[in-house]
């Protein structure tokens, strides 16, 4: 069942989503060869207690920390470890907060000192390809359009989509539905409707879209060692179009891909 929320839920889901969103430019700014991810996990725990607000994975689902950070071939949910970043580097970093009743969720995709021209092209399609799924979560379409914009974007840069990962409502719990994968053909699933609130999270290969869980229980690696990444963002479905809950930026640069 897919739960709406009235204007004043979505102004609370925008203000956790801010606090994401401002945790992660923190961290972004962080990222640098030398720097471990654990150190970084920890920042996060730190910035979201000033905010009086909790990290929403740590203990969902027994995941064991409060950030995701996924290094290289590493799809998603790496867990933050001691070994330090080098040059050349792409992270993944996903945050959750909870506050006041509801979830915030983003994630983005950063290089670290210097990145490969294919680091640098994989990280701006995945990111062009959240904008424009982004830009079809607008009221008359449906929810297989935001996932063919984006497949066909990645697949037209010759990167491939993640399938056994995918987008999702969220509110009062992390995870609702629908579920929202990145890839299909247009025109299908539920007909979008001002008041959902979605996280679009599409996350693109290298290489090919296989993918397996590591023995930790949680990394998800490329089967095929190529990078990774994978951007996110909360968006609110208005009468207007596609408003972004998780950026700090105002909405007109946000929705052009700017922010
Ligand atoms: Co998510």
């Amino acid at each position: 069942m897919v739960v709406l929320k009235s204007p004043r839920e979505i102004e609370k889901i925008r203000y956790s989503n801010l606090i994401v969103a401002e945790v992660l430019q923190v961290l972004a700014q962080k990222v640098a060869p030398g720097i471990d991810t654990f150190t970084l996990n920890n920042l996060s725990e730190q910035l979201a207690c000033e905010k009086n607000a909790k990290p929403a994975f740590k203990g969902y689902r027994d995941y064991p920390y409060s950030l995701c950070t996924s290094v290289n071939d590493q799809v998603v949910h790496g867990f933050p470890s001691r070994s330090p970043l080098k040059e050349g580097d792409i992270l993944s970093m996903d945050f959750g907060i909870y506050h006041d009743g509801y979830y915030g969720d983003a994630a983005i995709t950063v290089g670290v000192g210097k990145i490969s021209k294919l680091a640098q092209r994989l990280m701006q399609v995945t990111r062009e390809a959240l904008f424009l799924g982004i830009e079809q979560a607008k009221p008359g379409n449906r929810l297989s359009d935001i996932s063919h914009a984006i497949q066909s974007h990645v697949e037209a840069a010759g990167f491939s989509v993640v399938r056994k990962f995918v987008g999702h409502g969220i509110g009062r719990a992390l995870h609702e539905d629908p579920q929202i994968p990145n890839y299909g053909r247009p025109g299908m699933g539920i007909r979008l409707k001002p008041g959902m609130v979605f996280a679009i999270e599409p996350m693109v290969n290298a290489g090919g879209y296989e993918v397996e869980t590591l023995e930790d229980g949680w990394t998800v690696v490329t089967k095929d060692g190529s990078l990774s990444a994978h951007f996110e963002h909360t968006i609110a479905i208005t009468e207007e179009g596609p408003v972004i809950l998780s950026t700090l930026e105002d909405q007109g640069a946000a929705l052009k891909g700017i922010a």
